[in-house]
């Protein structure tokens, strides 16, 4: 720049903090600008994958559950796209995968390992033990222990406003998932919907790429 700009007028920036702070504001955002507007309508990210649905009430209820307990404060639903994370867990996750996930789980925290691909690894019963008492299957966790999930049933008429307000926000259930609902949900604990819930996580993830 140098020799070129008015020497005045750069000096001006220099010594007027309010406008060095909004010129600032106005380049790096500029630079947030071309890389994320162009992501909202690419339609590999908004598109849910082939078969992917609102999750069933029961799932959703029990989506709810892992949200109230800060199951995520310690697990991760997100595989990288690096070789060690797919050998580990999977395919690595896809956008399309969590279009329906509002607010999405993937974060960042693995005190646990993530989970984007724990369906159907164990069985329900291996996770009833497990999130009852952890240490009943895996000796050496440090997870706690979540006993009161087996006692208290599902929160029915909250699952149904959930789904009714995910209506109307786009999610496409129909009007018969949400008359199948109540009897999906009687009689359910919280735990057969976290367990229904943990049983669908990666069930849409793409088959192929690196084998478990
Ligand atoms: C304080 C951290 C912490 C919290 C909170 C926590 N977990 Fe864990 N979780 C762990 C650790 C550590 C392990 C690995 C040891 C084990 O399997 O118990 C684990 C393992 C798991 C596994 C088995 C994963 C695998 O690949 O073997 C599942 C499923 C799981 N947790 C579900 C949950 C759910 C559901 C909740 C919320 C109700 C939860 N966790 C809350 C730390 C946590």
């Amino acid at each position: 720049m140098s020799g070129n700009g008015n020497p005045n007028a750069h000096e001006k920036v220099e010594k007027n903090i309010g406008l060095m702070a909004v010129l600032i504001a106005v380049v790096v955002s500029f630079g947030g600008l071309a890389e994320i507007v162009p992501l909202m309508y690419q339609a590999e990210a908004i598109e849910p994958l082939p078969g992917v649905k609102p999750y069933p009430a029961l799932e959703l209820a029990g989506r709810d559950v892992y949200v109230r307990e800060g199951c995520y404060n310690c697990h991760s639903q997100m595989v990288r796209t690096l070789r060690f994370e797919s050998e580990r867990y999977g395919h690595y996750s896809l956008a399309g995968e969590s279009v329906y996930d509002r607010p999405f789980q993937w974060g960042s925290k693995r005190t646990g390992p993530d989970l984007a691909r724990i369906g159907g690894r164990y069985s329900d019963d291996w996770h009833r033990v497990h999130l009852i008492n952890p240490r009943d299957v895996v000796p050496e966790s440090n997870m706690p222990a979540y006993p009161w999930l087996a006692e208290r049933g599902v929160d029915r008429d909250q699952t149904l406003r959930n789904m009714r307000a995910l209506k109307r926000l786009g999610d496409p259930y129909s009007d018969e998932d949400l008359a199948q609902a109540p009897e999906a949900l009687a009689g359910k604990s919280e735990l057969d919907a976290v367990v229904a819930y943990l049983q669908g996580l990666g069930r849409h993830a793409p088959k192929g790429g690196q084998a478990r």
